[in-house]
């Protein structure tokens, strides 16, 4: 059978798109993306990309800080390999044409929380804008590359679509939605990279983009790959509280330039209360001590300021906030901004090692999608632009050198849409979206208990039916690709909560307030 592309590459954000520029000087790669190119987190990545580029600065202490801020969860060889890959992936960025920020002709490098050392390249406070403009500018001028944006992905193909049935699991491709016909097409390769992003979406309020809905985690763990520690999510500090705009994130940047959080009522300012290093401790950290005043005192919000510095360095350092806080009536240079806890990164993930392999024979795995060891418990903060770089590359380095010893595609069996109908009740879909968001947020959030998770667990298995029954006899949208993966992802971390009996990192849990003397990986296996 000939097929058009080598490997099929699912996301164009920075995992995806890294990917594919590094194998498309050797195969074909068909790049798609659900919705927009530039749709995923990448293009909203504010503070910057950490490595170690510093004359003071040693990979001994970005690995350190890697490892304290993930609670000793993560894999050691993992971590050196990310740290130690850092300044190369700086590089090629620089050769791409992203204009990080210099000083007097170096880059110049901010601070985040958990970070012991100014290590942090960006491009003002919109690094992801610039790094998705300059690898889509690449992909785009790469005639080996096509991208097709528009193409919702459903499920992986593997040796079970084949016209010839085999259960091995080898996977072959992928169905998408084309989201402007309604057809679903069967797209075949020898070789497929997973880089979908994080399932934010999951939770009421998030940081995330609206296309965060966990499809990748999804789509693997049915078609048969392990997931892990997807108890792990990252909740940000500092979203802006606003009634109207609800995801918008103040970067961790204004704390590490100076930024002090204060309790709206009294002005106190209260961090350091709670840890020595105070609005600099690693995020989870500082997002429970966060939850914690407004909790306690009965706040919507707590405040950030940043207001005692000079008004011109602080539109010089984040021009594109402060423009946003101005249309919203705001200006950060006299007065604090108001913000609330929200999610913001997946630390789990499907399961791969250095190589980018997932257990599934030809899917590889990179970027958020992804549980690769880096994070442990809680992410480091700018190490997830860098692990998509460094990983996308490792996935492309794998593919090549395996290349010769992959089969080609066997024929592969069309969508069969024969025994369903146009939907007439799209309010399921929108309430049982509503409703996962919900009771994620109040049972599954910051702080938890083994009550609340076992509620959410009762909710999950109760929408479990109607959710199949709803798939199994309406066409496929895009939202009823997305809810049926957010419910998967939503029972993924739920499961994986009731697990870990210790509270460590971001999984808090008032029954098991002590963290055990071993770190273990929730692992589960489908
Ligand atoms: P994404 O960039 O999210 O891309 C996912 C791609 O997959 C998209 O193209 C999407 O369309 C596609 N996709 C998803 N589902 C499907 C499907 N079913 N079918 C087809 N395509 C699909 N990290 C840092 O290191 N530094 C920062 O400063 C930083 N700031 C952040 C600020 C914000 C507001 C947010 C939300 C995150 C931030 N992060 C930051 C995290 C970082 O941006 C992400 O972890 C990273 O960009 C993820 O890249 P990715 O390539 O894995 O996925
Ligand atoms: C931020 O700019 O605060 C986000 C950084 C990150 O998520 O790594």
């Amino acid at each position: 059978m000939t097929v058009p592309y080598d490997v099929i590459v699912i996301g164009s954000g920075a995992a995806g798109l890294t990917a594919a520029l590094a194998l498309a000087a050797h195969r074909r790669v068909l790049v798609l993306a659900k919705g927009t190119l530039t749709g995923g987190s990448t293009a909203w990545a504010q503070g910057g990309i950490a490595a170690v580029l510093d004359a003071g600065d040693t990979f001994e202490d970005h690995i350190r800080d890697t490892m304290i801020a993930g609670a000793g969860l993560n894999r050691l060889e993992t971590v050196e390999f990310v740290i130690e890959n850092a300044p190369a992936a700086i590089d090629r960025l620089i050769e791409l044409g992203v204009p990080f920020n210099k000083d007097s002709g170096t880059l110049h490098l901010t601070r985040e929380g958990g970070h012991s050392h100014r290590r942090i390249v960006h491009v003002d406070d919109a690094t992801g804008w610039a790094v998705q403009e300059a690898l889509l500018r690449a992909a785009e001028a790469n005639a080996n590359i096509t991208m097709l944006p528009g193409r919702a992905c459903i499920d992986l193909i593997t040796g079970r679509n084949a016209e010839k049935y085999s259960g091995s699991g080898r996977v072959w491709g992928v169905y998408a939605l084309d989201e402007a016909t309604g057809r679903v097409e069967a797209h075949v390769a020898r070789a497929t990279v997973l880089a979908t992003g994080g399932a934010g979406r999951v939770y009421q309020f998030s940081t995330a983009p609206r296309g965060a809905t966990g499809d990748g985690i999804a789509m693997a763990w049915r078609a048969g790959a392990r997931v892990s520690n997807m108890e792990m999510m990252q909740f940000h500090p500092t979203c802006l509280y606003n009634l109207e705009v609800k995801n918008f994130l103040i970067t961790e940047a204004v704390r590490g330039e100076g930024g002090l959080l204060r309790n709206p009522k009294t002005g106190e300012r209260y961090m350091p209360t709670y840890d020595e290093r105070a609005e600099l401790a690693p995020r989870d950290i500082v997002a429970r001590a966060n939850d914690d005043q407004i909790k306690r005192h009965g706040l919507d919000f707590v405040h950030l300021d940043i207001s005692h510095l000079a008004p011109e360095f602080v539109r010089e350092h984040f021009p594109n906030i402060d423009e946003k806080l101005i249309s919203l009536g705001i200006d950060m240079t006299k007065e604090p901004i108001p913000v609330v806890p929200a999610q913001h990164y997946t630390c789990g993930g499907v399961l791969i090692g250095l190589d980018a392999r997932t257990d599934l024979p030809g899917l590889w795995a990179a970027g958020e999608v992804s549980e690769s060891g880096l994070h442990g418990a809680n992410r480091l903060a700018s190490n997830s632009l860098l692990e998509c770089f460094v990983f996308g590359e490792a996935a492309a380095k794998d593919i090549l050198a395996v290349w010769d010893e992959m089969d080609d595609p066997p024929p592969i069996r069309e969508w069969d849409e024969s025994r369903v109908t146009d939907s007439d009740e799209e309010v399921v879909i929108k309430q049982n979206w509503t409703e996962i968001r919900r009771f994620m947020w109040n049972y599954v959030g910051i702080v938890r208990t083994t009550k609340r998770l076992e509620r959410a667990a009762h909710r999950i298995e109760t929408l479990a039916q109607e959710i199949e029954d709803y798939y199994g006899s309406f066409r496929v949208t895009t939202d009823l690709i997305e809810l049926r993966n957010l419910h998967q992802c939503a029972d993924l971390i739920v499961r994986s909560a009731l697990r870990r009996h210790e509270s460590r990192g971001l999984h808090f849990i008032l029954d098991y307030p002590e963290t055990d003397a071993v770190a273990r990986d929730t692992v589960l296996v489908p």
